[in-house]
């Protein structure tokens, strides 16, 4: 029986009693999709999907997004690879602050991760909730932000000169930087998610750069009170993995950060981006 069971701490669910490998009934799938809005993180354990496996769970819940910077996986145009290997020194993939692909026109509803190989600790992903961040705003901060746009972009991380650029050089990961990750694109600050209808704060360490109509002396000290405070303690979920998990995320509401400690052992996981609704 399919079993859904909330973390303690207030978002995020381990999911249970379910297949993922099998055909799922309508059903099932229209719990899951529930589910997901509603816990914003579902950990599947134990699924060990395959790249076609992982493919055909991504099409039960959407369509597929575009990953810009990574090279996919060879026959699987929509699977990149998150990996580190055991002896890499590069600075570690994905560990500011984020929502994935931020700076597109139309960011990515959600994302898959299939645990490949895990090292024996570390390596957990955080997540913070951005409806709760953005509740627990000042109501008056709240009144300034509503109407504002961010300016996002990709430019930190996967231009040439950016983390990910010309001089990231030993990285096992396929990530391809390009020129294209200069431009920009701007989102609503206060997102209203196109399916709960709710608010989130929409901004992040990684892609945010700017808002628009306001200097960089104004912008960059309120994006950094909001950085600070959409990432406090409270909000955050600390997901670990367990063998053969598979994790779905809601790229709309909450944010994540990869966590290091597994210096000396591989890590590999497979990831989908799933497209805007
Ligand atoms: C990601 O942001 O796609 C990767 C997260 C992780 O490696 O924990």
């Amino acid at each position: 029986m399919l079993t859904i069971r909330p973390t303690d701490n207030g978002f995020g669910a381990l999911v249970t009693g379910v297949n993922l490998t099998e055909a799922l009934p309508a059903r099932t799938i229209a719990a899951i999709r529930e589910a997901w809005l509603t816990h914003q993180v579902l950990g599947f354990p134990d699924q060990h999907l395959d790249l076609f496996g992982l493919e055909r769970v991504a099409s039960f819940l959407g369509e597929f997004g575009e990953d810009p910077f990574f090279e996919s996986l060879p026959g699987h145009s929509h699977i990149a690879e998150v990996r580190r290997n055991a002896e890499e020194t590069t600075p570690l993939f994905a560990e500011s602050w984020h929502s994935d692909w931020s700076f597109l026109a139309q960011p990515p509803s959600g994302t898959l991760l299939q645990a490949k190989t895990l090292p024996p600790m570390g390596g957990d992903t955080l997540f913070a909730d951005q409806y709760a961040a953005w509740e627990q705003l000042d109501t008056s901060l709240k009144k300034s932000l509503e109407g504002l746009q961010a300016i996002h972009s990709a430019r930190r991380g996967y231009a040439r000169d950016g983390l990910y650029g010309e001089q990231d050089v030993g990285r096992s990961m396929a990530i391809r930087y390009s020129d294209e990750a200069m431009k920009t694109q701007s989102h609503p600050i206060a997102l209203t998610h196109p399916e709960t209808g709710r608010q989130a704060l929409f901004v992040n360490l990684g892609y945010t750069i700017g808002i628009e109509g306001m200097p960089d002396h104004e912008a960059w000290p309120l994006l950094l009170r909001l950085f600070e405070h959409q990432t406090q303690s409270q909000f955050q979920y600390r997901h670990c993995w367990t063998d053969g998990m598979l994790t779905l995320w809601d790229n709309r509401c909450v944010l994540h950060a990869a966590t290091g400690g597994y210096d000396g052992y591989d890590r590999v996981l497979h990831r989908i981006t799933l497209a805007a609704v």
